[in-house]
């Protein structure tokens, strides 16, 4: 079959690695992918939802969502409506991840163990709810706000400052949350909207410098499994948390065929959801990707078909552990303006090299990071200024 990756970072190069590896696999496109992707797959630049669709129609079997952009946009929907099988949801379901205020209600509407939390929808009710309630430490925007819609607060000043800010920058509602303690761990599932598969654990490291210091980044590294999961909470986050966000969609009528990661708080009254991400995260699709064991492809079709049941019983890990990380320009995120020689890649022994941002520059013969304007790295899908170093 022939498969259309759909973002262009370190995920979406190690989603093309192991599925041009898929027996099944004849040839695979990533839109628009990048230039250190382009020796294992054909990137295709993204004009517009239809004309991915008219490509798609001619030389795509199944698309599957690297980005939740695509989600958003209603790329997935486009697809869907051609008739193309897709694995990522179409926008109604994945307002999981792109509405803030929408996961909440729906994990307070099906049980699901998430922290404490209050939709507001203007100052004034804000700041009542504020005074009624001293566990509001933390404020949401509902959008994708690039990292800038969460904000951390230690006392009612702050908080109220915070939603100020939020209410002017990215408009109503927000959602005002109590702040958990505990270890951080995503929990990854496979879904078809009835049955599920696990995804295995894993957890990202998200400070630009070393000992959790620096701006936060979407992610310097990740690792799979991860560290400290004992069987039992594993067990635990299965029926407490899983489960019941699958039966949710169902019971909602919602048809989510994708991956699904449940980004959780492990406290000591049992783990929390404090987000759902409506596809694989980056870097942690790296680490998982590592371990998995089988043919990719087969599995990701069968759950965009909805015969998920089928083939669960053959999804497998390896034991060992995966790690990720990083390699970033010196300034990374926020102030890069330096142009180091990325060299030697074909050197790399027992690990692999996947490319974010990064460009071949054949006139030079060289490696390059991409350079993107400051105000257009919002629209650009996926592509942080990143080279990625999978070890
Ligand atoms: N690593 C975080 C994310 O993919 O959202």
């Amino acid at each position: 079959m022939n498969i259309l990756i759909l973002g262009g970072g370190g995920r979406e190069h190690a989603y093309a690695f192991s599925l041009v590896r898929s027996p099944s696999v004849h040839k695979v496109y990533v839109c628009p992918g990048n230039g250190g992707m382009k020796e294992i797959c054909t990137c295709i630049p993204f004009t517009s939802n239809s004309e991915l669709v008219s490509f798609s129609k001619s030389n795509v079997d199944l698309a599957v969502v690297g980005s939740s952009e695509f989600i958003a946009r209603g790329t997935v929907d486009s697809l869907l409506i051609a008739g193309i099988p897709v694995l990522g949801p179409a926008a109604d379901a994945g307002r999981i991840e792109t509405s803030k205020a929408y996961a909440t209600a729906f994990m307070v509407r099906h049980r699901i163990p998430s922290p404490l939390s209050q939709i507001v929808s203007n100052l004034k009710e804000a700041e009542e709810f504020i005074r009624q309630n001293q566990w509001v430490r933390v404020v949401k925007c509902d959008r994708f706000s690039f990292g800038s819609g969460v904000a951390i607060t230690q006392n009612d000043d702050e908080t109220l400052a915070a939603v100020k800010q939020f209410l002017k920058a990215h408009g109503p509602p927000l959602i005002l949350q109590e702040r958990l303690t505990g270890m951080e761990c995503s929990y990854s599932i496979l879904t078809d909207g009835n049955q599920w598969v696990s995804f295995s654990t894993s957890r990202d490291y998200k400070h630009a410098i070393d000992h959790e210091e620096g701006p936060t980044t979407g992610g310097m590294g990740s690792v799979s499994p991860c560290p400290g999961i004992v069987t039992d909470i594993e067990q635990r986050i299965r029926e407490c948390v899983v489960e019941p966000t699958v039966s949710g969609l169902a019971a909602d009528k919602l048809s989510y065929k994708g991956f699904l990661s449940l980004q959780l708080m492990l406290t000591t009254q049992g783990p929390r959801v404090v987000e759902f991400n409506a596809r694989l995260g980056d870097p942690e699709t790296q680490s998982i990707l590592a371990r998995f064991r089988g043919d990719l492809a087969s599995l990701l079709m069968d759950c965009a078909q909805g015969r998920l049941d089928s083939t669960g019983s053959e999804v497998a890990f390896g034991k060992h552990r995966a790690v990720s990380v990083v390699l970033a320009r010196k300034g990374y995120p926020n102030e890069e303006s330096c142009d180091p020689k990325i060299e030697n890649i074909d050197t790399i022994k027992n690990s692999t090299a996947f490319f974010s941002g990064a460009d071949w520059l054949a006139s030079e013969k060289r490696w390059r990071f991409k350079t993107f304007p400051k105000l257009d790295l919002e629209a650009i899908l996926g592509c942080n200024p990143e080279f990625l170093l999978y070890l």
